[in-house]
């Protein structure tokens, strides 16, 4: 590459000599014939073998629970090394937590750890230490999910690390952010709370709810998988790490955003997409529960379907959006609803929308969930059929598409995981299964950091890699 380069400044040099102007002209044609920016060429290799996305990055895993794992697998899914680091004879914590089958890894571990090798290093103790600046020195990125403070209190403070590596990038979640509650540790459900999410979900004559979907600690993850991709990026003009922080309150708050959308609006009169404002129920100083309503501009609920009375996920979601609101009408017998000026337009329907569910829901009741969502798309009328767990778990279309994956485990057998939701055409994800605590420790010691194999002997003997007996056997 450099002799062509090369032979260019000095064409461009006799050019110089010739005319300035020329010379002008030959780099900017030179700039918009390249478009390199600094790339290299594009391979020629076909789609999908030309390595993964991440391939190369080192990640020093340093997470537990939920939050920090859900990060790491999915930069392991993106082609990442992840070397998960565990405390001896433990691990963690989800590993022994909700077990299903006794004596193997839970599920919650298992489905948060795939795509990573697991190396046990107790950080407190010397020899410990020594061996995870070694890795500090080795990797690209350092992910933390601990209480605050926890890793300054290993010694394992920023300066420190980053005098170890200019170039390590160091990604923690903790539950906020500075400020009042920042000593605080987090657990989903108080992000969720915290995060103005549980505030806003549920319905309006009963309590705050939390969702289903773990938005504060999984979406949390997601947050910082994406502040760590743009920070190697950054690194790549630079040279330099960063620190990347995402408080879970942020992180629950940024995937609500509507609902401060919804507080500011309340300052310039009622929402009217709520139902809230149809029942003519006035509307308090803050954004208030909304049940099932539509969180956009297009009203829509939850209908019941065929087998309601006896399948708690016989509905559907039914939108009536403007767009297709004359064939609504046809489909639920209702074509005079076209031309009525009670019905006919948007804004003389709101105060009319219990009603008109209702009407629409009779309609439903006669159809199951997916006749509903066949029917409905045919004319499209955004529906949606409420899919239980179970119903997932067999959707064929998911299997195929590599969403649902089955991995088989040494210990626990069969079980299903959700893969990489991020599809892309030249990084193709491979599902592998999570590892059993300390299943990487020697080929990492070795193979990773070059320890020979005495030293690893006397590391093993020192106790920095090893639990104590009565830990092993409070884990077992
Ligand atoms: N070797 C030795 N010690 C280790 C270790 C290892 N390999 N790994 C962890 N530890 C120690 C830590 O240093 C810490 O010790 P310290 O308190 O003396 O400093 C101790 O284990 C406990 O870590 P901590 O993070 O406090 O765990 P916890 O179980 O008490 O708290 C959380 C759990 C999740 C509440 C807390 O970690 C937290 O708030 N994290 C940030 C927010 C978050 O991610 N929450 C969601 C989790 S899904």
């Amino acid at each position: 590459m450099a002799k062509p380069r090369n032979a260019r400044k000095h064409k461009n040099k006799a050019a110089a000599k010739k005319s300035p102007r020329k010379v002008i002209k030959l780099a900017s044609a030179r700039k918009s014939k390249g478009k390199s920016n600094g790339l290299p060429r594009p391979s020629s290799r076909p789609y999908g073998q030309a390595g993964k996305a991440l391939e190369g990055v080192k990640i020093l895993d340093f997470t537990h629970v939920q939050s920090g794992p859900t990060c790491t697998q999915l930069l392991g899914y993106m082609g990442a090394d992840v070397i998960k680091v565990e405390r001896p004879g433990v691990g963690d914590i989800t590993r022994a937590q909700l077990r299903d089958v006794k004596g193997a890894d839970s599920l919650y571990f298992t489905m948060l750890n795939g795509n990573k090798r697991s190396i046990t290093i107790d950080s407190k103790h010397p020899k410990g230490k020594q061996i995870l600046e070694r890795l500090i020195k080795h990797c690209d990125v350092l992910v933390e999910n601990f209480a605050p403070g926890a890793l300054d209190r290993m010694g394992l403070t920023w300066e420190h690390i980053h005098k170890l590596n200019p170039r390590m990038i160091v990604a923690s979640v903790k539950g906020f952010g500075p400020g009042p509650y920042e000593d605080c540790k987090v657990y989903e459900n108080v992000a969720q709370c915290a995060g103005g999410s549980a505030s806003t979900t549920g319905f309006r004559d009963g309590p705050p709810l939390v969702t289903g979907a773990q938005i504060g600690d999984s979406g949390t993850g997601v947050h910082v998988a994406f502040g760590i991709c743009a920070a190697l990026y950054q690194r790549t003009r630079t040279g330099r790490g960063q620190k990347v922080l995402c408080a879970m309150q942020d992180g629950v708050l940024n995937l609500a955003r509507v609902k401060l959308r919804d507080q500011q609006r309340l300052k310039h009169g009622p929402l009217t997409e709520y139902s809230q404002y149809a029942e003519n129920i006035p509307f308090g100083e803050a954004v208030p529960r909304a049940g099932n309503d539509s969180g956009g501009g297009q009203p829509g609920w939850v209908l019941k379907c065929k087998g309601w009375e006896t399948d708690p996920d016989a509905y559907s979601y039914f939108i009536t959006q403007a767009a297709v609101w004359e064939a609504i009408c046809d489909l639920i017998g209702k074509p005079e609803w076209k031309t009525d000026p009670d019905y006919a337009k948007p804004p003389a329907r709101l105060p009319r929308l219990r009603h008109i569910f209702s009407t629409i829901e009779q309609w439903t009741m006669t159809k199951t969930k997916f006749e509903v969502m066949d029917i409905c798309n045919k004319l499209d009328i955004p529906v949606g059929p409420i899919l239980s767990m179970k119903e997932i778990a067999e959707e064929p279309s998911l299997r195929a598409t590599g969403t649902v994956v089955e991995v088989d485990h040494p210990t626990r057998g069969k079980y299903l995981t959700v893969g990489n939701p991020v599809k892309m055409s030249d990084s193709i994800t491979e599902v592998r299964r999570s590892p059993l605590l300390g299943e990487h420790t020697e080929e990492i010691l070795s193979k990773v950091l070059g320890y020979s194999a005495r030293e690893i002997e006397e590391i093993k003997a020192s106790g920095a890699i090893t639990a104590p007996e009565k830990e092993k056997a409070a884990a077992a």
